[in-house]
């Protein structure tokens, strides 16, 4: 098969604070902006969605003066609706919804645009990729979960590339600007499988934050695609 050679700069990397020292969040956040994270990924869990509890409109608009990047929220919550424009007011770009997080698909998505924010819509391993066939027109992002959504350093789901290949198809056919995202047990060693399978931005937590040699060394090893490249 041929490989396409990819500049590595053409590939986004998006650190999760999950895995940061939240209690010195703003010099994690800052060491990742040296390292050239093109955006900060916010994971907001409500015991409910997903069987863990994490952080609410406060932790962004803490966050959204300590830097200059892009704040993404990953909402893993049930009804996400009435929580969007909370975290739009508090300063979050883009909000991602769950696909399976609520019914009204559309609509939620035509309010994240309502509020001036770029919307995207996440799926689940087990939620095939023509659930997104309606919506995919209108999205700024897809994000493919890699992992069943919950906790920070899962194993990667290699059953989950298939799903990436399609959406990356179904994207290049419509040919609009959408991102295709990837999220969960992303290290040095599956990032060049998801990249080759399509994806252009790595969500990242244990393997950046989680790394002895620092955040910077991390997020380099990322870069490096290895094979793909
Ligand atoms: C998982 C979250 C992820 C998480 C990824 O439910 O959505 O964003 O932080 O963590 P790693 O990279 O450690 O798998
Ligand atoms: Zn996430």
């Amino acid at each position: 098969m041929m490989i396409p050679r990819l500049d590595e700069t053409a590939i986004k990397l998006a650190p999760s604070i999950l895995s940061a020292d939240v209690a010195r969040l703003a010099e994690q956040v800052g060491e990742a902006e040296q390292g050239g994270a093109d955006r900060i990924h916010v994971d907001v869990m409500d015991g409910h969605f997903v069987p863990n509890l994490t952080f609410g409109p406060v932790i962004v608009k803490w966050l959204r003066p300590v830097t200059r990047l892009p704040l993404e929220v990953h909402l893993m919550i049930d009804n996400p609706d009435q929580f969007l424009e909370a975290f739009a007011e508090a300063g979050a770009n883009t909000l991602i919804v769950h696909q399976e997080g609520g019914i009204h698909l559309n609509r939620t998505v035509q309010q994240i645009k309502a509020l001036g924010r770029r919307a995207g819509v996440a799926i689940n391993p087990a939620t095939p990729a023509g659930m997104l066939e309606e919506i995919l027109p209108d999205l700024d992002l897809v994000l493919v979960m890699t992992v069943n959504p919950g906790f920070g350093g899962q194993r990667f789901l290699a059953g989950t590339l298939p799903k990436i290949r399609t959406i990356r198809q179904m994207i290049d056919s419509l040919g609009t600007n959408c991102e295709l995202e990837v999220d969960g047990g992303i290290d040095h060693k599956t990032a060049p499988l998801v990249v080759e399978a399509g994806a252009r931005v790595l969500v990242a937590g244990f393997s950046i934050y989680g790394a002895t040699d620092g955040v910077a060394a991390a997020m380099d090893r990322l870069r490096d695609l290895g094979g793909v490249r």
